[in-house]
């Protein structure tokens, strides 16, 4: 649970250091095309090109100083801040280096560039799939990716079209359905065998010439849990028998089917590393079957303590800001002075109840004895 805090807490304070020109996380960058397809590649470190626009991007070729073409004929060019293959070759794959050049600053970035072959017998290369989930019984949607910047002259998005494991004519199935103008299929009532990989395949003509360009998408479906809503595992609002000076694990679980509830013991009202500071919270999460999660907390009691008999131990998580809370109690085996004296006691708060009982029955006795011997001289009513 440590662990988590200080990631959030770095996190929390990466997120205000990323400057306006900021580089993303990879340090070089990788972009991949298949051989004989046109790719554009945009420069990494424009996070936001719309506030920027007073800057110059240049591209150019690993270790030379020459900026790449602008002529919009050369196979490999540079135009609108995007370095253009029209169409990639083999020998394209390599290092290619953009800078930023505004008034006040100045910046530059390394892409990596693979052009790859399609795998033997296969439409698409096994090292460059989009991965996309879908869940089991919604609808979903798989989505041909990265095609924004390749229009045809009436600035249409050329038609693209679809195949399953390369071939096409899956989209016979009344469940699949194209999603007009999104480059998406759309697929109801998702099943386990919707899983596979997707290609998406357009024609792309420039300068009158035309070239394939397409897409292939791995498609994961996430069998959706039976059962969202969090249940406590254990505890049960128990009680257990533990001998004092005894070793006892106190765990807590729940199963759901979300990833992430995070259960926390506490005791007297307070964390129980506060109530004893050998307890000692350990976390897990462990993945289910059909979707579900267990997560869970436990501590070790190594030698159970006369305080631990005093308090129920509660364990508490959140879900939906609504708190559940399920707790275990720890007792006595009941041969020994202890149970006794708890025996006395309840034999003690009996006996008083057996006298108040007593006394409530004798008191209306007594109130019809009096009435009875009264009777002669109250005469009829
Ligand atoms: C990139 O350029 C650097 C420096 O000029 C050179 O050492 C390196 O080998 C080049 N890498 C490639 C893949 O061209
Ligand atoms: C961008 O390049 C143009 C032409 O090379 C130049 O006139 C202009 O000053 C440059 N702008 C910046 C911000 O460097
Ligand atoms: C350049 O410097 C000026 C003044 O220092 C500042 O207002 C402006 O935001 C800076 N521009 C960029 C692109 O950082
Ligand atoms: C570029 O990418 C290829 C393929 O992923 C990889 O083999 C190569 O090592 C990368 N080069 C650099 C400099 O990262
Ligand atoms: C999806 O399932 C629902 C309920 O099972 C059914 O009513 C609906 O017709 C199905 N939709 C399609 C497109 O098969
Ligand atoms: C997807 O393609 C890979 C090869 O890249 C293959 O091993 C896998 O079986 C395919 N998936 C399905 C569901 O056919
Ligand atoms: C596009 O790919 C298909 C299938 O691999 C092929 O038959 C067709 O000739 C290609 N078209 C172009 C313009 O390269
Ligand atoms: C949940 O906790 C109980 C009680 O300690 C334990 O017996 C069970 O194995 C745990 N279940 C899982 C899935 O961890
Ligand atoms: C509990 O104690 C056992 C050994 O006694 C140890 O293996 C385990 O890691 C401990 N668990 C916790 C949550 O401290
Ligand atoms: C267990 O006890 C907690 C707190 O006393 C209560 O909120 C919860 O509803 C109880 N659960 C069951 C299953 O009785």
């Amino acid at each position: 649970q440590q662990k988590m805090t200080s990631t959030f807490l770095l996190i929390g304070h990466l997120i205000p250091l990323i400057p306006l020109f900021s580089a993303e996380e990879c340090v070089i960058c990788d972009y991949f095309v298949l051989v004989g397809e046109p790719t554009a590649i945009s420069c990494p470190i424009i996070t936001l090109p719309v506030l920027h626009s007073d800057y110059n991007l240049t591209w150019y070729k690993n270790g030379t100083a020459t900026p790449v073409t602008t002529e919009r004929d050369a196979r490999i060019h540079q135009r609108e801040g995007l370095l253009w293959f029209i169409p990639a070759a083999l020998e394209d794959s390599g290092l290619y280096e953009c800078g930023v050049r505004s008034l006040n600053h100045s910046n530059q970035k390394t892409i990596n560039l693979t052009v790859f072959k399609n795998d033997n017998g296969l439409c698409f290369n096994e090292k460059m799939k989009f991965e996309q989930k879908v869940m089991s019984k919604n609808t979903g949607k798989i989505i041909c990716p990265d095609l924004e910047h390749f229009k045809d002259e009436d600035n249409n998005q050329p038609e693209v079209h679809w195949y399953k494991e390369c071939k096409s004519g899956f989209l016979q199935d009344k469940r699949l359905l194209l999603a007009e103008g999104e480059n998406a299929v759309l697929i109801y009532n998702v099943t386990v065998q919707d899983r596979g990989n997707y290609t998406c395949r357009m024609i792309y003509t420039y300068m009158g010439k035309q070239y394939n360009i397409s897409r292939t998408m791995s498609l994961e479906v996430k069998e959706r849990p039976l059962q969202i809503r969090p249940e406590f595992i254990y505890p049960k609002n128990n009680t257990i028998e533990v001998e004092l000076g005894s070793h006892v694990v106190m765990e807590c679980n729940i199963s759901s089917g979300i990833n992430g509830l995070i259960p926390f013991w506490q005791v007297n009202d307070e964390d129980v590393d506060s109530f004893d500071i050998t307890y000692r919270e350990q976390f897990y999460e462990e993945e289910m079957p059909h979707g579900l999660a267990v997560s869970g907390t436990k501590f070790n009691i190594s030698k159970v303590k006369v305080k631990d008999y005093a308090h129920k131990f509660f364990c508490h998580f959140i879900y939906a800001s609504q708190q559940f809370t399920a707790y275990i109690k720890l007792e006595r085996p009941a041969q020994n002075i202890q149970g006794y004296l708890i025996g006395g006691g309840i034999s003690l708060v009996f006996l008083v109840f057996f006298t108040v009982i007593i006394y409530k029955i004798f008191k209306i006795d007594i109130v019809l004895w009096y009435r009875d011997s009264c009777r002669p001289f109250l005469g009829k009513k």
